[in-house]
């Protein structure tokens, strides 16, 4: 069940195109993880989607409903956690939570019941008295968190979310996420490649306006070639016969012997099919008498990937 479709969005400040042509689905049940360098447009899509800042062109169906024809119905289904988690800040935690909660038109029995949910999953009992302007930014970004899942809606719309917490909430803050998903569509833009891998089933990855992938973490890992490699150093020279019983001894599909100097050479092994093992090929390696000074295993990651997607196309 199709929660948010949006197709075609643009948006220009004067003739600065900050999003272009962006299209965008989200199921009950995923987690979007919206990434790209600041300044690719991660805030004004999401300032579009939640009915914040009209586009130039392009169509939004909030859970069917269209945004632009009926936007107060639309936004009953959403919740907002803006960029910086504005807040009123002279109001205490606990009078800001209950206006949000009556503005989203909570009885207040369940506003009750609701507003004692977020105390506890969002862990703010401590501070729940206290003016939000005197909040360190943590406790304010939390605050923020609250006021978006008041009503419990379908959709959650999360502005760095984790940006400010320490390690145990940003922790707790990606357990509560992975909880409420199931039920939810969620989309959150964040600068944190682990927490994609951690919470998300899809990363979607933006710059300069425009979308350049849309896929789940693991593909991203396979696509986008960023192998796992065992790096080992040996203080031995290689001749050219040694190399090649090491590479037809060394049982993985790609074996390279770089020269670093003149009595040292790293061993390099990769596989696109295999998984590798450094034992494995530190054993082979042994049989041979080398010397090993140092091994390495250098896993793909995220963040590498990243940066090639969004430094290749930078300049586009
Ligand atoms: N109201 C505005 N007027 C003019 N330019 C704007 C406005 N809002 C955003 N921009 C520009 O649009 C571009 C995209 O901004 P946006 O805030 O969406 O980026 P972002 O991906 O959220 O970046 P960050 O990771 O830094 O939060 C930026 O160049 C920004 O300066
Ligand atoms: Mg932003």
């Amino acid at each position: 069940m199709k929660l948010i479709v949006a197709k075609g969005l643009r948006k220009s400040f004067g003739d600065f195109i900050a999003v272009d042509n962006v299209d965008l689905e989200v199921s009950r049940g995923e987690v979007i993880g919206f990434l790209g360098p600041n300044g690719a447009g991660k805030s004004t899509t999401m300032k579009i989607l939640t009915g914040f800042l009209e586009p130039d062109s392009g169509e939004i169906l909030i859970n069917n409903i269209d945004l632009k024809s009926d936007p107060l119905k639309a936004k009953e289904f959403i919740g907002y956690l803006p960029e910086g988690a504005p807040s009123y800040s002279d109001m205490n935690v606990l009078e800001f939570l209950t206006f949000v909660g009556k503005m989203r038109g909570l009885n207040s029995n369940l506003l009750t019941t609701r507003l004692g949910k977020m105390a506890n999953q969002i862990s703010l009992k401590e501070v729940w008295n206290k003016p939000i302007e005197t909040l360190s930014k943590g406790f304010k970004r939390r605050v923020g968190i609250a006021q978006a899942l008041i009503h419990d809606p379908d959709i959650l719309i999360l502005d760095e979310p984790t940006d400010g917490l320490d390690p145990n909430q940003k922790h707790e803050m990606r357990n509560l996420i992975k909880t409420i998903s199931k039920n939810k569509a969620i989309v959150i833009s964040t600068h944190i490649l682990e927490e994609v891998e951690a919470v998300c089933s899809r990363a979607m990855i933006i710059a300069n306006g425009k979308l350049l992938v849309n896929e789940t973490p693991a593909n991203l890992e396979k696509q986008f070639t960023n192998k796992d490699i065992i790096s080992i150093k040996v203080s031995n020279k290689i001749d050219s016969i040694l190399a090649k019983n090491l590479k037809s001894s060394i049982n993985y599909g790609d074996v390279k012997i770089e020269k670093v100097n003149k009595d040292t050479n790293k061993i390099l092994v990769s596989d696109n099919k295999k998984t590798l093992d450094l034992n494995t090929v530190l054993k082979q390696v042994y049989k041979f008498k080398l010397n090993v000074i140092e091994a390495s295993f250098i896993k793909s990651n995220l963040e590498e990937i990243f940066r090639k997607i969004t430094t290749t196309n930078a300049s586009s």
